[in-house]
C-alpha cells in the first residue's frame, strides 16, 4: 500500500514538473518576438527586443510614459498614440478608452505587447522626463502606518516640480519580490527645494513597493525615481478652494501650501483632512503653521471615530460630512482632492450636490 502511494506521489510530481518545464520553454518560444522596429514620431528608429510592454520597453529606452498605477492596468494614464503594429485592442484597455482614444489609435502601453515593429506618437513633453538616482537620507515616522521619506537627488542633482506632481519610485527586487516595480509618490515638498524631494508613504498591507519602503528600505541607502509626472496642481484662478484629503493623500497638499506660501497667495482654501481614529492624523503642528503664514488657509481634521481615551475635540465623521456642514453652496468654488479612489468619488458626489461643476474639481486617485 505505501509503494503505491510512493508510486502515485512520484508520477504526478513528474507530470507537474513536466507541464512546468514545458510552459517554460512554450513562454520562451512565443514570448520571443526577436528585435523589432519601434519609430516614435516618424523620426526616431529604435532596435527593441519583442515580447515585452511597450511601456517598460520604452522605460529601457528612458522614455518615461506616466504611469500612475505602474503597469498593472488599473489607471489608464499610460496612453499612447500607436499608429501601426499594436494589434486588437484588449478586454484591459477598454475600460479605459473613449470613442476618440479608439478612432485615434491611443491605448494602454502597460498591456500592449511588441511583437512585431511598431510605430507611436508620443507628446514631446514626455521626453523631458527623468530618471534621478537619490540617496534616501531620512526616515522618520508620521503615524503608526505613514512613514516621510527624505531623497536628495544625486544624479540629475535637482528637480524642477510643479506642487501637486508625482514621482515613480522604483522598487528593487527583495526576498519574497522577484520583480522590480515602479509605484507612483505625490510629492511632499517645498517645489523651491529642487535638491531633494519629500514622499510621505503609507503602508499597504502586504503591499509589494511599501513593505520594501517600510522593512527594508534605510537611511543611506541608493534609490531611483523618474518624473515628475501629473497633472494635478492649483489652477491659475483666484477662486476660493476646498481641499479633501484621507491618509497619505496628505502628501501633494504639503507641497501645494508650500507653493501657496512661497507666492503669498491670497486665495481662500479650506482643507478638511479625514482620519479613522485620531492616530491616523498627522503634520498637525505643520498644518498650523501654514494657517499662521497663510491667513486666509485654514486647516481642519476630522475623526471618523475617536477612541474615548485620544481627547478628541475636533470635528467628528467622515470628512465629506463635514465638507457638507461647512459649506450650504460651493458653485464659485474650486475643489481638490487626493486619497483612496472612494473617498474621492463620494467627496466628488457631496462637491456636485453643492453646485461645484465637474469642470473644477481636480484629483488624483491613488490607485
Ligand atoms: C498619482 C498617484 C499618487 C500617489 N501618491 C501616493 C502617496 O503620496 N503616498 C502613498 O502612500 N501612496 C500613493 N499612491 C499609491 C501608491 O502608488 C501605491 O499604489 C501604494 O503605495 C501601494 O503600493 P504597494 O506596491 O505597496 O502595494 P501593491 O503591491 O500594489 O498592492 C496594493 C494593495 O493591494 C493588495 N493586493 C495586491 N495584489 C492583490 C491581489 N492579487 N489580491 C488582493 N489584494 C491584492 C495588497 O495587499 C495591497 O494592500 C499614489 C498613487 C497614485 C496613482
Ligand atoms: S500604467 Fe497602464 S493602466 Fe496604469
Amino acid at each position: 500500500m505505501v509503494i503505491e502511494i510512493f508510486t502515485l506521489v512520484l508520477i504526478v510530481s513528474t507530470i507537474a514538473a513536466a507541464l512546468a518545464a514545458l510552459l517554460v520553454v512554450s513562454e520562451h518560444f512565443i514570448s520571443n518576438y526577436g528585435p523589432c522596429q519601434l519609430t516614435i514620431n516618424e523620426e526616431r528608429k529604435l532596435t527593441v527586443q519583442g515580447g515585452r510592454s511597450l511601456l517598460s520597453t520604452l522605460q529601457e529606452q528612458k522614455i518615461f510614459i506616466p504611469s500612475a498605477c505602474g503597469g498593472r492596468g488599473t489607471c489608464g494614464v499610460c496612453k499612447v498614440k500607436v499608429l501601426d503594429g499594436g494589434g486588437a485592442v484588449l478586454p484591459t484597455e477598454t475600460p479605459f478608452l473613449t470613442k476618440e482614444d479608439l478612432q485615434e489609435g491611443v491605448r494602454l502601453s502597460c498591456q500592449v505587447k511588441i511583437r512585431k515593429d511598431m510605430a507611436i506618437e508620443i507628446p514631446r513633453a514626455l521626453f523631458q522626463i527623468r530618471q534621478f538616482k537619490c540617496r534616501c537620507s531620512r526616515i522618520e515616522d508620521l503615524t503608526y502606518d505613514m512613514k516621510r521619506f527624505h531623497f536628495e537627488l544625486v544624479n540629475p542633482d535637482t528637480i524642477q516640480f510643479v506642487a501637486g506632481q508625482y514621482v515613480q519610485l522604483k522598487c528593487p527586487k527583495y526576498k519574497g519580490n522577484n520583480e522590480e516595480v515602479y509605484r507612483a509618490y505625490s510629492i511632499a515638498s517645498d517645489p523651491k527645494e529642487n535638491q531633494a524631494i519629500d514622499l510621505i508613504i503609507r503602508r499597504a498591507p502586504k503591499g509589494i513597493c511599501t513593505t520594501w519602503c517600510f522593512d527594508y528600505l534605510k537611511e543611506g541607502d541608493p534609490v531611483e525615481i523618474t518624473g515628475p509626472y501629473g497633472e494635478f496642481h492649483l489652477s491659475d484662478t483666484q477662486a476660493p478652494m476646498v481641499f479633501v484629503a484621507g491618509g497619505s493623500g496628505m502628501a501633494p497638499f504639503v507641497s501645494i501650501l508650500w507653493h501657496m506660501k512661497n507666492t503669498a497667495s491670497k486665495r481662500e482654501a479650506v482643507y478638511f483632512f479625514g482620519g479613522n481614529s485620531a492616530r491616523d492624523l498627522c503634520l498637525s503642528e505643520q498644518m498650523e503653521q501654514f494657517s499662521r503664514d497663510l491667513p486666509t488657509f485654514t486647516f481642519v481634521p476630522v475623526v471618523a471615530k475617536p477612541e474615548p481615551e485620544s481627547g478628541w475635540k475636533g470635528q467628528t465623521g467622515l470628512v465629506t460630512e463635514a465638507v457638507s456642514r461647512h459649506y450650504k453652496d460651493l458653485s464659485g468654488h474650486e475643489g481638490y482632492l487626493c486619497g483612496s479612489p472612494g473617498m474621492i468619488d463620494a467627496a466628488i458626489a457631496v462637491f456636485e450636490g453643492l453646485g461645484m461643476t465637474a469642470g473644477k474639481i481636480y484629483y488624483d486617485k491613488f490607485v
